[in-house]
């Protein structure tokens, strides 16, 4: 797809889209406008009477509160205190494939890792991870084919399994508002807004949101981590020989292959960028995928570096609702890429497979990535 974003970023940098009803923003400059710029550009996008509402969909001032209650949850230190945990799943992972020569990346462990370790900061009691594993597998799931029934099939499974995994939660918050743990909900339950506590409503869509906005994510920048290193043998060697590399090595990963490729708003004023007139309620598209090539912004946008300084990319949004996992992220991905460089050799991509892309527009992955190593 990104050929076409340099196309459109110089002919149409800002558009409006008839068949879509919507304006889509390639530039970064504009992107990041309106991403710093709530007020104009409103997140209760698309809100439709099923779906909770969650911080992701909220505006000033109930989004700095719910933000700032759940920010307690995801500081630096709580996340990199599970690194060593992470480290030992990952390695769990590998143990099933080393020896076998070959594995597929995304269900071997793009897909198992976030699930494990986003079940384990809930609370999810071990017995029922597979259970949870199954649900989480359905909110991710694209269409099978690129129809209008596939598509509408998906739709149906994705909302089933989101009200049952909904009723799961909503039986864990019972637990624990009787018997504390030491775990995410149990500290959710007591978290206080103005002196009032969350009510169930809430922790349960804020533990819904985890599942759909932090496992298909990370998933792919895990599976576009390790395409990257196959497509490039002589950076692997170099990434070998020198792990310091690696978080500027999922940096750039982010900036060149981003999971999510567009963030949405709704426009709250009559509101000039690029020259053209958004008006009140419009939609509006700000192509994240596209800002992260910008010439403007990035040198040399079409080249992958490994250490490129600095690099403002986009992937995890920018402003108030700039992702509240992005540390997780990068933990899980800097982990997954380190243990598989100790461990496995000569990783290349399995020759004669074909790449299948997720069908969404939104979203920048592969379903299958298999690999041979040593
Ligand atoms: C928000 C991307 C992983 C939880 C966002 C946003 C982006 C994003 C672009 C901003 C959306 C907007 O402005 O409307 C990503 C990417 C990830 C990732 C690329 C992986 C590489 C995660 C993980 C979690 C998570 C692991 C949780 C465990 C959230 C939440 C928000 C969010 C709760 C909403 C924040 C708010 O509205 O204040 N993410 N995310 N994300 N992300 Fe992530």
């Amino acid at each position: 797809p990104f050929p076409i974003y340099d196309q459109l970023r110089q002919s149409t940098p800002v558009r409006y889209d008839e068949n879509r009803s919507c304006w889509d923003i390639f530039r970064y400059e504009d992107v990041h406008r309106i991403l710093k710029d709530p007020a104009t550009f409103s997140s209760r996008r698309g809100m439709d009477i099923k779906r909770r509402e969650t911080i992701l969909t909220m505006d000033p001032p109930r989004h700095n509160q719910m933000r700032g209650v759940v920010n307690k949850a995801f500081t630096p230190k709580v996340i990199n205190d599970l690194a060593p945990h992470i480290t030992s799943i990952t390695n769990e992972l590998l143990n099933t494939v080393e020896g076998h020569g070959e594995m597929d990346i995304v269900s071997d462990l793009a897909v198992p890792l976030p699930v494990i370790v986003i079940a384990e900061l809930l609370g999810v009691p071990p017995e029922d991870r597979q259970l949870f594993k199954d649900w989480s597998d359905i909110l991710v799931k694209g269409p099978d084919e690129n129809t209008e029934e596939a598509f509408n099939q998906v739709v149906a499974e994705k909302e089933q399994a989101s009200e049952e995994l909904s009723a799961y939660f909503a039986r864990i918050v019972d637990q624990r508002r009787t018997e504390p743990k030491d775990d995410l909900i149990s500290q959710l339950l007591s978290a206080e807004i103005e002196g009032q506590k969350l009510n169930d409503e809430e922790v349960i869509a804020f533990s819904v949101l985890l599942l759909a906005a932090g496992n298909e994510t990370t998933t792919n920048l895990i599976t576009n981590t390790i395409r990257r290193l196959t497509e490039d043998q002589a950076l692997q060697q170099q990434l070998k020989g020198n792990p310091d590399l690696i978080p500027g090595f999922i940096e750039e990963v982010l900036r060149f292959y981003p999971p999510i490729q567009a963030i949405g708003r709704v426009a709250t004023r009559d509101v000039e960028i690029g020259g053209m007139m958004i008006k009140t309620g419009d939609q509006v598209i700000s192509w994240v995928a596209s800002a992260n090539r910008d010439e403007t912004k990035f040198k040399n946008p079409e080249s992958f570096v490994v250490d490129r300084k600095p690099n403002p990319h986009l992937a995890f949004g920018f402003g108030i609702h700039f992702c509240l996992g992005a540390p997780l992220a990068r933990l899980e991905g800097k982990i997954a890429l380190r243990t598989i460089l100790e461990r496995l050799n000569e990783i290349q991509y399995l020759t004669g497979s074909e790449l299948s892309y997720i069908q969404s527009p939104f979203v920048y992955g592969v379903k299958q990535y298999p690999i041979t190593f040593q």
